[in-house]
Order: C-alpha cells, then structure tokens, then sequence
C-alpha cells in the first residue's frame, strides 16, 4: 500500500515527520507492505499533517494526524481506506482544493517531491524538450504570448524582461531565481521548491535556453533549510541524468545551476542586493540602470525571476501559451497561488485564475476569521502592501485594478485581522520593519522610517494631532518620491491605508471631519 505524508516545512512543524515514522513502525509491528512516499503539501495547513493512502485510482486523505493517532488509524484499516474520524474523503475532493485551478502548483502535493520518475509521469520535462527544440527567440516568444508578468510582485512582463537579455550581447549571461520569499504571510515558494522542486529546475533550464544562459542560481532564504536540502539533491538528480549539464536533454546547449544561501535580510529579496550578495558582498541596493537585464551578475547580462514566475514556464511551454493566458483577465493572465494566512479558519494556498475577490478567498475559501469576529482589515502583497477595509473585499484581484485603488497584489500574500486590531499599531509597524530592514543607502528610507515611528509615537501620544499628521503626510510622500527602492518606496502604502480607512485608530475624530 503507497501511503502519501507530507515533508513539506510547515506540515513537518505539525508533526509530519513524527507521524511518518510512526506509521513505518507501526507497519512493520504488525507485518504489513506500507511503501512511504514524502510529497509537497497540498496547501491545506489546518488539516496538516495530511495523510494519503492509495487506493485504487483514488487517494483518501486523514488529517490532522498526530503520531498518536497511527495505531488507531491501523486499528480502522485506513490503509484499506476504512472509515475514522480523521478521514476526509478523496483528496481531490476536499472543496477547497476542488474549486481551485492548479497549473504552477498542479503537482505540488500529488508527487513524491523527489522522485524524477513521478515528475516525469505527470507531465514533467514535456516544456524543456519541446523548448530544446525551438529557437531562443521562439521560446522567449511563447512566455510573452502567455502574458506572464513578474510573480515576485512587480508583475513586470517576463518574456520582455527575457528579450532585454537575449538582445544583449555577452560571452556569459545568467539566470538568477529569487527564492528570498520575505513577504509576510507568503509561502508559495517554499511550498513549490520543497514540494516540486524539479518544476523550478526545469522552468530555469527552459530560461537558460531562451535567453543563452549556462549558468543560473537560485538564492535561497537561509531560513528555508528543508527547501535548501531537497533543491540540492533534486538538482543533482537532475544532473545525473542529463536535464543539467552540459548537453542538456540532448540539445547540445549548456545549462547547470547552484543553490545560494542568503543570510536572513529582507532587503536581499531587492534585486540588485540580491546581487550583491550572490557576489559575496554586503546585501545594498544599486542604483538602476543599468538594468541587471543588461549588466546584473557580476556585470554580466542576467535574467531575475520569482520562483514562482519561472516554475510557471514549463506548463506555458508543454500545453502553450494560449492554454496559459486563458486564464485571467485583462493585462493579468494566468493565475496566481493566493497565500491565506493571519486571523483565518482555514489557511492555506489557493490557486487561481486573477479576477477571484478577496470576499471569495476570505469567506468561501478560508471559512471566515478563526476568532470568529468580524474580519476588519486584510494586508494583501506583503509587509509593503496596503491595509484594505471590507469595503474593497469586492475588487477583483487584477493588478491594475489593485494599483488603482492604491493597493497592490504583490507576491499573492493575504493576511487577515479581526476587529480587535490596532491599525495605528499596524501603521507603526510598517514603519519599525523598515527602520530594521533598511539597507541605509538613501535617506528618505534610513531616516525617513525612524522619523516615521517618532511621527506616530507623538499622535498618538494626542500630541497636536494636526501637525503631526501634517509631517506624517509629507514624510510619507518623501519616502514615496525619493527613495531608491520599493522598501523605502512602499512603506508608506500600508501606512496611508491605514491612516485612510482606520483614521479612528489614530484618535482622529471622523465626526467633526465630516
Ligand atoms: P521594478 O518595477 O523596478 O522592476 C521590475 C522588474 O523588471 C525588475 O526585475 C527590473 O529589473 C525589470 N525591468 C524593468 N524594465 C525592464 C526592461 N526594459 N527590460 C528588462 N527588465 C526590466 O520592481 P522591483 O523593485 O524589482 O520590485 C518591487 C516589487 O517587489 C514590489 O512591487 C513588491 O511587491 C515586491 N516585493 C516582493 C517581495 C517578496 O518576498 N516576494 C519582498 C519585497 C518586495
Ligand atoms: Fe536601501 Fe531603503 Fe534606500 Fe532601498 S529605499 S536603497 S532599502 S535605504
């Protein structure tokens, strides 16, 4: 009997490790053939550790499942899918995994994260022979016809991006991948790298080709050391048998790739710091341009992508890229793995097509808040994303309909609070984060942040209310205007959401002002 238990992170936080042990025990106690597979998770945290076993064309699931809970799951015959209080049912059927459209994430959670044979069997490397096949200018093609734009946050389109780097004339080029996941309540790329890992090596192969790269990197959180162990083996897997290397999958063209671990600095996830500290250096942002697309990795022409923007490369090249932008709507195609995570019944990673609202991912997805009290404030894209108020619940998830409204989608990170949030505090700490993370290179952000916390102290302090808002207001559109990056650049957007729709968190008095 083939029984699934997840080694992703989060579910081995919960158990998961100590629940596949105990069923290996269990299983030889009593003299029976259990094969132990160790897959992604399928994003459904509140039931992890979620347990699968299979049984003919289906895969029942049992979860939560704690060690202690095996030999009672043994007792019931679960390897025979009996019935138990844990059991869930077919997984596939489960409803939140039921109404979601899985393209990046199709296999996270369904294969054995390390096995080539699985990946293969589910439709892996089908994008890297075909893109082995093509010309760079036609792969480059494929990913801008897709409409894929830039999963990290800035939903920059990724087959220009590609182009700026194939146009570029260079005895060396790289692909770099950005797996410095740092945004607050975001997880896809962890999930992805631990659960299908061979996905982001393939969708970087794919790039290496495109673009004439031999040579790419994925910087890696160092906090991320579950993701960091299954990348290394996966790649040297893929190595063995010739996906990387020298002749990749027999198109005579090179392509390898490394793991680099940062160091735990949110401002490494900045691009050009990001480079930097590839290149040994202290993590400080460099000025743009050039374009690191033009002169990156150590000077050379360099392609970087979100892990999750280049694991969506493979499907777009295997099915192609009107399957791909079929999905969406206007200028976002595709769809995005939405991060649920904070005050939430059920939390999670779903994936969808854009246009979904956040009503639908906060109620008929995540069942509403844990606590449940009314949901009062939700921080979509990121530590540097905007505070939105229920009455923007409706707003499709689209990036230009988000930037319209002063809020952006970011890298897919939802996090929800009740009423009994604080959004002063919440605005406080926009400031306090940037203060720590700033790289000091440009004032508006290195003192602009620590102002930004003084500023709020005093009105909140009730200090003249009104010259402090005053200062507030202008210190924001200083660090907005002047700064060199997005840290220093977007502080103020969670900041000015709060100010804006919580003002009587701030002891503003909305009465008078209307
Ligand atoms: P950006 O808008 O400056 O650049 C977007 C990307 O397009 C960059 O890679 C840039 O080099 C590239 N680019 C621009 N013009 C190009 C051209 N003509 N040819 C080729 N490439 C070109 O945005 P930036 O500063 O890279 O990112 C800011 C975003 O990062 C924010 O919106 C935020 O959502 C996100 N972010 C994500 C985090 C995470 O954990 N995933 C953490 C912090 C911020
Ligand atoms: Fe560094 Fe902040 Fe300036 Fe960005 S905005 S370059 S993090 S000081």
């Amino acid at each position: 009997v083939i029984v699934y238990v997840p080694l992703d992170s989060s579910a081995c936080a919960l158990g998961a490790d100590a629940v596949a042990q105990a069923i290996a025990r269990e299983a030889e106690r009593r003299g029976l053939a259990v094969e132990l597979r160790r897959n992604g998770s399928r994003g459904m945290y509140w039931l992890e550790p979620l347990v699968e076993v299979v049984c003919g064309e289906q895969r029942l699931a049992y979860g939560p499942v704690t060690a202690e809970a095996v030999a009672g799951l043994f007792d019931a015959g679960f390897l025979s899918g009996a019935a138990h209080p844990l059991a869930l049912g077919p997984t596939e059927a489960i409803d939140f995994l039921a109404r979601q459209q899985r393209l990046t994430f199709a296999r996270v959670g369904v294969v054995d994260a390390l096995s080539i044979a699985e990946y293969v069997a589910h439709g892996g490397f089908v994008g890297l022979a075909r893109a082995s096949t093509m010309t760079p200018e036609a792969v480059v093609k494929e990913v801008t016809d897709a409409g894929l734009r830039g999963r990290g946050g800035a939903a920059f389109p990724t087959g220009i991006k590609w182009k700026t780097v194939l146009d570029t004339p260079a005895e060396q080029k790289y692909i770099a991948c950005n797996a410095d996941e740092g945004d607050s309540g975001t997880f896809s790329d962890r999930m992805l790298m631990e659960g299908d890992p061979y996905c982001l090596i393939e969708g970087m192969a794919i790039a290496g080709l495109a673009v004439g790269a031999t040579q790419g990197y994925i910087y890696l959180r160092s906090e991320y050391p579950r993701a960091l162990d299954i990348l290394e083996s996966a790649i040297r897997a893929a190595r063995e048998i010739g996906y990387l290397g020298s002749n990749v999958m027999g198109s005579g063209r090179a392509f390898d790739l490394e793991v680099r671990l940062g160091a735990g600095a949110y401002i490494c996830g900045e691009e050009t710091a990001m480079l930097e500290s590839l290149e040994g250096k202290r993590g400080i942002v460099r000025a743009k341009p050039p374009l690191p697309a033009i002169a990156g990795l150590f000077g050379q022409p360099t392609v970087i992508n979100n892990v999750i923007s280049l694991a969506s490369v493979p499907i777009i090249l295997a099915k192609g890229a009107a399957h791909y932008r079929d999905f969406g709507l206007g200028r976002s195609r595709g769809t995005l793995p939405f991060q649920l995570s904070g005050n939430l019944k059920r939390t999670g990673l779903v994936e969808l097509a854009f246009g979904v609202t956040l009503r639908e991912l906060l109620f008929d997805y995540a069942g509403g808040s844990a606590s449940g009290r009314p949901i009062r404030a939700v921080q979509v894209g990121g530590p540097l994303g905007a505070y939105l108020p229920e009455d923007q619940f409706d707003t499709p998830l689209d990036y230009e309909q988000y930037a319209a409204m002063g809020a952006m989608i970011g890298h897919g990170g939802i996090v929800a609070f009740d009423d009994s949030v604080d959004m002063a505090q919440m605005a406080r700490y926009a400031m306090e984060f940037c203060a720590v993370e700033s790289c000091g290179k440009c004032t508006p952000c290195r003192i602009g942040s620590t102002r930004g916390v003084e500023v709020i102290d005093r009105l909140l302090a009730g200090d003249d209310r009104g010259r402090q808002l005053a200062l507030l207001e202008s210190l924001c559109d200083t660090m907005e205007k002047g700064s060199l990056c997005a840290m220093g650049g977007m502080t103020p957007y969670p900041v000015r959401s709060a100010l804006k729709y919580f003002p009587r968190d701030f002891g503003i008095d909305t009465s008078r002002a209307a």
